[in-house]
């Protein structure tokens, strides 16, 4: 097959190494030259494991290709994907359709026989129609179907979510899309991981009521989380316990400093506002959303108390930015709401983070940046780690704490034992949904 990719961002550039993978032809277009520039280059412009081989293989092999002219690559493709961004909208919550709207105009204007246009962007209900719209208003005579194959896959492990995927999503309403779309996954077909055929509107629901439905999991922990600390009781064993049960599972049942990342915060804020436009709203995921926002603003009053009351002179070290391991995104990281606070109330704050920095320069003025934790710690009067990258997993607490100037431990991402905490010489520490010792000292 012959596939376009319009939008080579964190889903257009995975996806379409991975169909070059299986087999198919593809060109990724995206409208920011330097990024183009850049995968010319061989170089990948985001942090994912494993992306540089399986993207250098395709394109020795001729099979991926990368361009700005969007035009010459949707000509006689088969599939042209829309891949761009749907963020939230200024203002309303909604998710932005302009980047959406104005791809499929510019593919409308560019096919020169039938295809298959695919968003894989996440959008509300009903954009998939609009999309047809648009398309049929820009070129009248245009031969083509829309189809909606929304994406699960989570950066970080993003190569093997797309080639081993939970099931892979398909909205059409032809049988000449649908035999299109078959072609293109026929090897994961073949693998018999599940494709689930459906409607538009239910593909386009599925990508949101999944995306609300983790997020309300990781809240659910992360208020039990509040309510141990009250009484007493450890969230590590609480999680175990009921994860253990096969209809809960032990997934997305870590307590931390609230979700981020660049699809729940804006996923749950479009369902809310799908839901109160049609009349029907998802109390529970606008419930969801308020309760992840105090999550992360509690996270502030812990280094506050950690700290004895206040950060003012405080230095404070910050291992991880990122709003998880094994990315550089930090979009709606727990740490663009945390560092500035700790910055606004005075403290010195020193930042390390083995992929954030490049994305987090900019988003986090006013900190220093280090490049390894001892030396991000010595002299600090508080530690805070943030995201559980694996080189924050094993550190040597003890050389930690000998060279603090107060050594003080914030576990946002509950990695270590208290007692090894207090072992290690740490004099006071708070976690996420356990007791804290030395507090108020
Ligand atoms: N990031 C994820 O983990 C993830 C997972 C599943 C679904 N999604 C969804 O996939 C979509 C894309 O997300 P992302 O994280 O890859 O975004 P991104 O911001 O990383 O990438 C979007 C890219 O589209 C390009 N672009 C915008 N308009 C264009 C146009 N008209 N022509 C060519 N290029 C254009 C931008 O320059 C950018 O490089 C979103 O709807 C998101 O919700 C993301």
């Amino acid at each position: 097959m012959k596939i376009a990719m319009v939008g080579t961002g964190y889903v257009g550039l995975v996806s379409g190494v991975c169909f070059s993978d299986f087999g198919h032809e593809v060109v990724c277009i995206d409208k920011d030259p330097r990024k183009i520039e850049m995968l010319m280059r061989g170089e990948v412009p985001i942090y994912e494991p494993g992306l540089e081989a399986v993207m250098a293989r395709n394109v020795a092999a001729g099979r991926l290709s990368f361009s700005g002219d969007l035009a010459a690559a949707v000509a006689g493709a088969d599939a042209v994907f829309i891949a761009v961004g749907t963020p939230t909208r200024r203002g309303d919550g909604h998710a932005d359709l302009s980047y959406v709207m104005a791809a499929a105009e510019e593919i409308a204007n560019a096919l020169t026989g039938y295809c298959v246009i695919v968003t894989k962007s996440t959008v509300p209900v009903g954009t998939n129609r609009q999309v047809a719209e648009v398309v049929s208003k820009a070129n009248p005579s245009a031969e083509f179907d829309v189809a909606s194959n929304p994406e699960f896959l989570r950066e970080g492990a993003a190569i093997d979510d797309f080639m081993r995927p939970d099931r892979v999503v398909v909205g059409v309403e032809s049988e000449r899309a649908r035999a299109v779309m078959a072609d293109i996954y026929r090897p994961l077909f073949l693998r018999e991981f599940p494709i689930v055929y459906t409607d538009l509107e239910s593909a386009e629901m599925i990508k949101y009521a999944a995306n609300a439905f983790l997020a309300a999991k990781i809240t659910f922990i992360n208020e039990m989380a509040m309510l141990c600390e009250k009484v007493g009781a450890d969230i590590k064993a609480v999680s175990k316990g009921m994860g253990l049960d096969g209809r809960i599972g032990n997934k997305f049942l870590h307590a931390g400093p609230g979700y981020g990342g660049s699809c729940f915060p804006k996923d749950t804020n479009a369902l809310a506002r799908i839901g109160q436009d049609h009349a029907s709203p998802c109390a529970i995921t606008e419930t969801v959303i308020e309760v992840n926002d105090r999550v992360k603003r509690r996270m502030v009053d812990k280094l506050v108390d950690l700290c004895g009351g206040s950060v003012n002179g405080k230095t404070v070290a910050v291992l991880g930015v990122t709003f998880k391991p094994n990315t550089d995104d930090m979009r709606e990281a727990p740490a663009l709401t945390i560092v500035p606070a700790l910055v606004g109330g005075g403290a010195k704050v020193r930042v390390i983070d083995p992929q954030g920095r490049r994305e987090g320069e900019h988003l986090l003025p006013g900190v220093d940046w280090v490049e390894d934790p001892y030396a991000a710690a010595t002299g600090a009067d508080a530690l805070v780690i943030l995201t559980e990258w694996n080189e924050f997993r094993a550190l040597d607490l003890a050389q930690l704490a000998q060279s603090m100037a107060t050594p003080r431990l914030a576990d946002l991402r509950n990695i270590y034992p208290p007692e090894d905490v207090r072992q290690a010489g740490f004099e006071a520490y708070v976690a996420v949904g356990r007791r804290g010792f030395g507090l108020g000292s």
